[in-house]
């Protein structure tokens, strides 16, 4: 290694990783060190330019043990997840030469260098949003690059698997599937990519960040009661999601919205049927939540034929889908009908993302929400009873996106080149 004689040099790497929301669920462990799912997922991968994650990562000499960065503050890497992760990359790792810098680090020599880790999360860590999953793909994602690891994503998801389940699938942009697989060891649990984002890109999603006070059952807690306690989560293991899968499988290839968006709301509801079946139940959604399906349900039922898709993880935001821009045009109309803002929010921070939906829907200033109609589908004239101010924190319009890229302009990077340290 170079390093012994140029003793200071820094070599950083940044990436970029989206986030995704389940449109078919993974809720079950079959192995809880591995990570091993009871069932298959698919997820639709949200657009970066909207929410992502940042890493930038640095390997040097002059590092004392391996540190990371959440957000502006020192997190510990001592946990299993992180470890498991690190100590997979660690040993894929290949020999890597900078010219410029002068440097060159041997294959073997990667098991004695510490490593520094710099993310951001461009949305609130704490809003509910699957920051893990973007977080621990973007950890081993530059990580990958860094170190020279040569497997493809594929192999890469397994490797994010076992830092949180849903990270496997945010190696890939558009439609993806995580295999749940066979073997013991989980070589077979990987995530594979159905469609990429062009495939079906006139859907537009928009997320309702839902106002919470109630402190939610960790996501690994909750599952691991499920499976314990519930029946329900048996029949849907091996009965239901198996074709559910295929037939959502069929639906993206199609680009068949009605049955996309009859199974994307089936299965949610049957995730959270899940948590009330589970002993002590789980309450993932609350009222506001309940109000925003009802409104979809009656919207769709009104139409005759789906027009929006709803789906919840674990916790109350929802995720909406729908077929096109008009329909999102029409969606964000009747959601700031029932959902205004508190009197002292600008609109821009109330809807966030691409505002261009906004715009379609004739909505410019807070007066055009004030002024908004009641939706046709609803036939109780007291419109108090339908206008629930402040009960969502803000909106973020978004699409499916794109899977992970390096970013090479330094200028994106996150680390100080010179010391290694958060800029
Ligand atoms: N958990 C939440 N956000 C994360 C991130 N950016 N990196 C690693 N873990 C995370």
């Amino acid at each position: 290694m170079a390093a012994e004689s140029i003793e200071k040099w820094v070599l950083t790497l940044t990436a970029q990783t989206p986030t995704n929301i389940a449109v078919i669920k993974y809720w079950g462990k079959r192995d809880e060190d591995l990570i091993l799912p009871i069932n298959d997922s698919i997820s639709v991968t949200l657009d970066p330019g909207h929410l992502c994650t940042t890493t930038s990562v640095s390997v040097s000499p002059a590092f004392t043990h391996d540190r990371m960065w959440l957000n502006g503050k020192e997190v510990s890497l001592s946990g299993g997840r992180f470890q498991n992760c690190l100590r997979e990359l660690r040993s894929r790792a290949s020999d890597v030469e900078d010219k410029e810098k002068g440097v060159k680090i041997a294959k073997r020599e990667w098991e004695n260098l510490h490593l520094h880790i710099v993310s951001y999360n461009n949305f609130p860590t704490a809003a509910g949003l699957a920051s893990s999953a973007a977080g621990l793909a973007c950890l081993v994602f530059s990580l990958a690059k860094l170190m020279n690891v040569k497997e493809d994503h594929s192999k890469l998801s397994a490797i994010a698997r076992q830092g949180s389940g849903s990270a496997c699938r945010s190696l890939y942009g558009g439609f993806v599937k995580w295999i749940m697989g066979k073997e013991e060891n989980g070589s077979d649990s990987i995530a594979v990519q159905l469609a990429d984002e062009k495939h079906w890109n006139d859907l537009v999603i928009i997320i309702a960040v839902v106002s919470s006070r109630q402190k939610e059952t960790s996501s690994t807690s909750g599952m691991r009661d499920s499976v314990e306690t519930s029946e329900l989560i048996k029949h849907r293991a091996k009965e239901v999601v198996p074709k559910r899968i295929i037939q959502m499988e069929e639906a993206i290839k199609n680009r068949d919205f009605p049955a996309f968006a009859r199974l994307t709301c089936a299965d949610s509801n049957q995730f959270h049927a899940v948590c009330l079946d589970t002993l002590p139940p789980i309450f993932y959604l609350n009222d506001t939540s309940h109000r925003i399906i009802s409104s979809v349900e009656k919207w769709n039922r009104h139409e005759g034929i789906p027009q929006v898709a709803y789906t919840f993880d674990a916790g109350p935001n929802a995720v909406l889908i729908s077929h096109n821009r008009k329909t999102a045009s029409l969606l964000l109309q009747r959601l700031l009908f029932y959902f205004p803002p508190q009197s002292d929010i600008d609109l821009n921070n109330y809807v966030i993302g691409d505002k261009t939906i906004l715009k379609d829907a004739g909505i410019h200033e807070m007066k055009d929400v004030d002024a908004l109609p009641p939706p046709p589908e609803i036939k109780d004239t007291n419109l108090s009873t339908h206008r629930n101010r402040g009960e969502v924190t803000y909106f973020i319009c978004t699409r499916p996106g794109s899977g992970p890229v390096v970013l090479t302009d330094q200028n994106q990077s996150l680390i100080n080149p010179e010391t290694g340290l958060p800029k």
